[in-house]
């Protein structure tokens, strides 16, 4: 199991950029930036992430030795927020691939995993997290309909340190698990709610979205799909974005 250590503000550009400067500076894995809030978040590709008040906004630093499948880091995030969010809240989530977790297809949390490397070698990754707790995003144009927050959801104030505490247990499982080279794609596999849907994926290499089947999750958490007979597989990092086709 890891063990956390707390490096904790109210309010910061982004506790991503605060833990790639201390990762820098030799801090050791299990260093946890937590902020009230960010008045710069990050998402993926350098998308806005929109950090009120109310949320949980951290920061991990992983230090992977010799780790086999380091890109599987992202899905054991967004394993370990879907089950921190279920022993919390009892609420049921559901990740649509590669990073979203999903309540009634509008998004309350993500993750992201940046690592660095030295030649061939991972020394470290930074594992960020967003939950949208107890702010809510009604009146926020674009977001209204996108997101949605675990207080809306639930209908109840959500105890933001208990949530903390949780993710952080089941992401200690999870890396642990991928340390060890244990078979965990079968659990994983299972919260993801891309697979066996009809999607389109709209791809960095190209103009038009795909429109094709979700088939699997291959072992290094890349996405199976089915197009004319033929399948395909999608990177993480060749995907703009993904919706469900209606
Ligand atoms: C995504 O869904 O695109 C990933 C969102 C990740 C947001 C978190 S909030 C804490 C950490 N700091 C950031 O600036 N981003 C991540």
């Amino acid at each position: 199991m890891v063990t956390w250590i707390f490096v904790e503000f109210d309010e910061v550009d982004s506790t991503q950029t605060i833990a790639k400067r201390l990762a820098t500076d030799d801090a050791p894995e299990g260093t946890v930036v937590v902020a009230k809030s960010q008045t710069s978040g990050k998402g993926r590709l350098g998308r806005d992430w929109v950090s009120p008040e109310g949320g949980l906004y951290m920061s991990l630093i992983i230090r992977p030795y010799n780790l086999s499948r380091p890109e599987l880091v992202t899905l054991a995030s967004a394993v370990a927020v879907a089950q921190g969010i279920r022993r919390t809240t009892g609420l049921s989530t559901a990740i649509r691939w590669p990073n979203d977790v999903m309540v009634n297809n509008r998004k309350i949390a993500g993750t992201i995993a940046e690592a660095e490397f030295h030649g061939h070698d991972v020394t470290h990754i930074i594992v960020g997290i967003g939950v949208n707790c107890n702010a809510g995003f009604s009146g926020m144009r674009g977001l209204q309909e996108e997101a949605t927050s675990l207080g809306e959801e639930s209908g109840r104030e959500v105890d933001v340190s208990e949530l903390r505490r949780t993710i952080l247990d089941s992401f200690s499982q999870a890396y642990g698990d991928l340390q060890s080279g244990e078979d965990t794609m079968l659990l994983w596999r299972k919260h993801v709610m891309t697979v066996g849907k009809r999607v389109l994926a709209k791809l960095k290499t190209s103009e038009e979205p795909l429109s094709c089947i979700a088939v699997n999750i291959d072992p290094r958490g890349n996405l199976i799909v089915q197009r004319d007979e033929a399948a395909t597989i999608i990177h993480p990092e060749d995907l703009e974005w993904l919706r469900e086709e209606t």
